[in-house]
């Protein structure tokens, strides 16, 4: 599916956003090795600190729906250049989806790739815990 498509996706879901202490609606969309796309929008709530972002939702959708291979990702938001995932989002990506690429665009139709190598560079993961020693 070309990067168009799954941006397209993501500009839909970000309709759906519940911004409302932010104002700042963001939409995303992932879509699975299979072909399959599961969108995402941020959830925000009045304690603030549970808000969830669009890319932890669409995430959490597709791997609930069993799915654990992952092909890329797109992010749209409201900028005058495309907002990038905060760290949190990119911790989980990379844990889930390895190094997929990145698509950042603005409703204003401005928009890149990038690589999540590149915005999370040397990566805690999970091998690390198995090299670890216990007490
Ligand atoms: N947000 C996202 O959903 N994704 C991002 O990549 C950056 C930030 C949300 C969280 C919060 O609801 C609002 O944007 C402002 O930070």
């Amino acid at each position: 599916m070309s990067n168009d498509v799954i941006a397209e996706a993501a500009a839909l879901a970000r309709h759906h956003a519940i911004a409302s202490f932010s104002g700042f609606k963001v939409g995303a969309a992932i879509e699975t090795a299979g072909g399959r796309v599961f969108t995402g929008c941020n959830i925000e709530n009045a304690s603030l600190g549970l808000t969830v972002c669009a890319e932890r939702v669409a995430l959490w959708k597709a791997l609930s729906e069993g799915e654990r291979e992952f092909s890329g990702i797109a992010v749209v938001s409201d900028s005058d250049t495309p907002a990038t995932p905060c760290g949190a989002c990119r911790q989980l990506l990379w844990e889930y989806c390895g190094d997929i690429p990145v698509r950042l665009q603005s409703v204003n139709g401005s928009n890149y790739t990038v690589s999540l190598a590149e915005l999370l560079p040397r990566p805690f993961g999970r091998t690390y815990l198995s090299t670890g020693k216990s007490d």
